[in-house]
């Protein structure tokens, strides 16, 4: 699955750029900042409120954000498709997991790229979505980190490892030069944002990273 980052689309242009990829995306990953937990700030639930109702639009999204416990369970009510908290921000993880699921939303959870993934495994079938960062979060258009490879394949690994239909998201400088290898360690979203807006053709750079990405055989 591509889901496209608009971080580096027209900010002020927000529902058209989101508009141009979501019939090509599986979904569309809208990243909210609060210059707290990151050196960065976006838009908030006010913003994106009417994208997350408009059900033509899979919203995936990923709050880096303090305080999760306060602001995440909204944006699940809002509509959106998934929710991702940072493990590094939340008091109670698992407990978190649940209110968003109660609210409708798949539950992911996001770790930086210091953090271990200790804490995800004890989340086990509470979790829908893990998503492994491969920048420091807060900008686009970072390079790939790809010491991260061995923590996507732990990541995998944990998602097999549950009950349900797990997934591994990669976030961070994937590209054409990088969504294979992320790929082969057994991501299986992809989050692109420079790499999709700064293309002449974002819907084609879609089509060629999911094709990329598809064209892989997992070693297991
Ligand atoms: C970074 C964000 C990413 C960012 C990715 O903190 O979480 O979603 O938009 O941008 P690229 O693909 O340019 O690294
Ligand atoms: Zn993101």
């Amino acid at each position: 699955m591509i889901s496209p980052s608009v971080l580096n689309a027209d900010l002020s242009r927000l529902a058209e750029e989101v508009a141009r990829i979501a019939p090509v995306s599986d979904m569309v990953h809208l990243d909210v900042m609060d210059n707290h937990f990151v050196p960065n700030l976006t838009f908030g639930l006010p913003v994106i409120e009417p994208l997350l109702r408009d059900e033509r639009i899979k919203a995936d999204c990923h709050l880096m954000i303090d305080d999760p416990e306060r602001w995440a369970p909204a944006y699940a009510a809002a509509g959106a498709y998934s929710v991702t908290f940072h493990l590094e921000a939340a008091a109670d993880p698992a407990k978190l997991c649940s209110v968003l699921r109660e609210q409708g939303a798949r539950a992911g959870v996001a770790v930086k790229p210091g953090t271990g993934l200790e804490q995800v495994d004890v989340l086990g079938d509470l979790v829908d979505m893990i998503l492994v960062m491969t920048v420091e979060p807060g900008f686009g258009g970072q390079s790939f980190m790809s010491d991260m490879l061995p923590k996507i394949r732990k990541a995998r690994q944990l998602a097999d490892r549950a009950d349900g239909d797990v997934w591994v998201q990669v976030d961070g400088g994937v590209g054409p030069e990088t969504i294979e290898s992320c790929a082969e360690a057994g991501a299986n979203v992809f989050v692109a944002g420079s790499a999709v807006f700064k293309s002449e053709d974002p819907a084609a750079t879609i089509e060629r990273l999911r094709a990329l990405a598809a064209g892989v055989t997992r070693e297991h």
